[in-house]
């Protein structure tokens, strides 16, 4: 296990594993908590996960948003991706991020925008406006599901090509968010 706290060329140092596995575990239950919401809403069990949706999501916007800030603060010390199909996984990487922020970001303009009071992480963050603000909820109402599926489409493909990489091309790259290095 190396335990540097820096991102280095073989690997990634403990806070940017920390925040990957963090994330990984809250957008899983963001995931099961949308798919109950599709599949079985107004059920106990969809309510159950549900209610952790909003609280969930502004908790996954603020550590993307620290997280990204600590790859900027370590992008030269990153392990460098300069063939073709690691170019396409940094697009890959960066459109993630890009969805991270857009999708709760705009059901948090929806929520702003409308007539209810909104909470999240046990404090009132929107009192909730008079007349709803149209194109604010309708934002939301329109991509905030969509975007999110693209998402967890992406999230899909990103677990595929680790697979991919480790089993098939016998490439140890999971090993430098585990371990926290590619070397043995
Ligand atoms: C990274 C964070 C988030 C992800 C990945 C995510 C994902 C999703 C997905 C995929 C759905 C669609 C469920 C369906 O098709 O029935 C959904 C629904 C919903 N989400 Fe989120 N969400 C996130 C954050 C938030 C936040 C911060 C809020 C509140 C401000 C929120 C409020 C809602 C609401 C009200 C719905 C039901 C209405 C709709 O489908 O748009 N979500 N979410």
């Amino acid at each position: 296990m190396d335990t540097r706290i820096l991102d280095h060329p073989h690997g990634y140092g403990l806070v940017s594993r920390g925040f990957h596995w963090l994330m990984a575990l809250l957008l899983l239950w963001q995931l099961i908590s949308a798919a109950l919401h599709f599949t079985l809403d107004d059920t106990a069990i969809a309510d159950f996960f549900f209610g952790f949706h909003f609280s969930n999501g502004v908790l996954l916007l603020s550590l993307t948003i620290l997280r990204g800030l600590w790859g900027l603060l370590n992008l030269t010390r990153r392990p460098p991706h300069r063939r073709a199909i690691e170019r396409l996984a940094t697009l890959g990487h960066v459109l993630m991020y890009a969805l991270l922020i857009a999708v709760p970001t705009v059901a948090l303009i929806r929520a702003y925008g409308g007539d209810r009071p909104f909470s999240a992480l046990g404090m009132e963050l929107f009192a909730g406006q008079a007349t709803e603000i149209e194109w604010m909820t309708d934002l939301g109402g329109q991509w905030h599901g969509l975007l999110g599926w693209l998402l967890f489409a992406l999230i899909a493909g990103h677990i595929a090509m680790a697979w991919v990489h480790t089993r098939l091309w016998k490439e140890p790259l999971l090993r430098r968010m585990t371990r926290g290095s590619d070397r043995a």
